[in-house]
């Protein structure tokens, strides 16, 4: 009897220290996401209304927005593919959306921060990106994320947070510092936009035409979901502007990276033109 208290009171204190570091459930955070593309894909906001708070703040493309004057919640977009990822220690979401209607579409990268307490959602965090943004083109977009698998990762290769988290700050700090060690996943491929930057080939790198120059991305939000090796980046990135940026981590190297860049009306951020982009992509 005595065993089955101490049993017990064993388990009661390890679940709460489980439920100290998860700070949020999963389920909730499917709810937020669920409810988000709901209200994205009808463009009724109201569907994210039992979820809103009086404080939910509504960020777009780094500039503080409201729901009535989303550059998209109001719209109704047909959401040709979506892709989610669940932070349940910092209670957030990323949502990863191309739409390919109504024209000319939009790739959107979204954050939803919640309060565990209080279960609502404090934050939405999009950069939403359209033509004239970078390498902005929806068709090529999906044809390369959907080859992909970004699909769960077995539990005995799971990499911590922490290496999630300094790949991804890794791979920035090379672009201002050409010294910085990455852990380069062979093959790494990256899309910008729809430009897809490797071949497509077993020996694609994910360092290919990278500067080095002085470029800080700032203000960096964070979104990291150790199941699927995935972290999610949104912030102000040095040259260019308002960005998101996904990498997939697998055995502690960058596998892929999804990048989405607002270019603030200076078409394509003025950066080269990518050859191939105006081209037929197969289905
Ligand atoms: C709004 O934010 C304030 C300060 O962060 C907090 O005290 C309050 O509980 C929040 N209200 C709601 C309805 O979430
Ligand atoms: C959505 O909001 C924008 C900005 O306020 C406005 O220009 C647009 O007409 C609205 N769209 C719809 C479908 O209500
Ligand atoms: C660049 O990175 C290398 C390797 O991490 C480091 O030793 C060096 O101090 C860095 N240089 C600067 C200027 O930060
Ligand atoms: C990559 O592999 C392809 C095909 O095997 C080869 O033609 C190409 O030269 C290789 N590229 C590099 C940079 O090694
Ligand atoms: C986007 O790609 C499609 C082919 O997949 C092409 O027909 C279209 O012209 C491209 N659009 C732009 C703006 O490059």
């Amino acid at each position: 009897m005595k065993l089955l208290i101490i049993l017990f009171i064993q388990t009661a204190v390890a679940q709460s220290r489980w439920y100290q570091d998860q700070t949020c459930d999963r389920a909730l955070l499917q709810e937020a996401t669920s409810r988000y593309i709901a209200a994205q894909s009808t463009g009724q906001p109201q569907w994210l209304s039992t979820l809103l708070s009086d404080n939910t703040t509504v960020i777009e493309n780094n500039a503080e927005s409201s729901i009535p004057a989303s550059l998209v919640l109001n719209q109704s977009l047909a959401i040709a593919h979506v892709r989610h990822i669940y932070d349940t220690v910092a209670c957030a979401s990323f949502s990863e959306l191309v739409s390919l209607a109504p024209g000319p579409g939009y790739q959107i990268g979204t954050q939803l921060r919640l309060d565990a307490a209080t279960r609502k959602i404090t934050k939405i965090d999009s950069i939403v990106t359209t033509t004239g943004d970078l390498y902005f083109n929806t068709t090529h977009a999906l044809h390369y994320l959907l080859r992909e698998d970004w699909g769960l990762i077995a539990p005995e290769n799971r990499d911590s947070r922490a290496t999630i988290q300094a790949a991804a700050d890794a791979y920035y700090a090379y672009f201002s510092n050409g010294s910085t060690v990455v852990p380069w996943g062979a093959p790494c491929d990256r899309l910008e936009g729809g430009a897809y930057m490797g071949q497509g080939l077993a020996n694609d790198t994910c360092d290919a035409g990278l500067p080095p120059f002085s470029v800080e991305m700032r203000d960096r939000r964070y979104v990291i979901d150790e199941s699927v090796g995935s972290v999610n980046v949104l912030s102000e990135f040095g040259i260019l502007g308002p960005d998101s940026h996904e990498f997939r981590v697998e055995k502690g190297e960058i596998r892929w990276i999804h990048a989405m860049t607002f270019c603030r009306g200076t078409p394509n951020c003025n950066a080269p033109d990518f050859p191939g982009l105006s081209e037929e992509v197969g289905w």
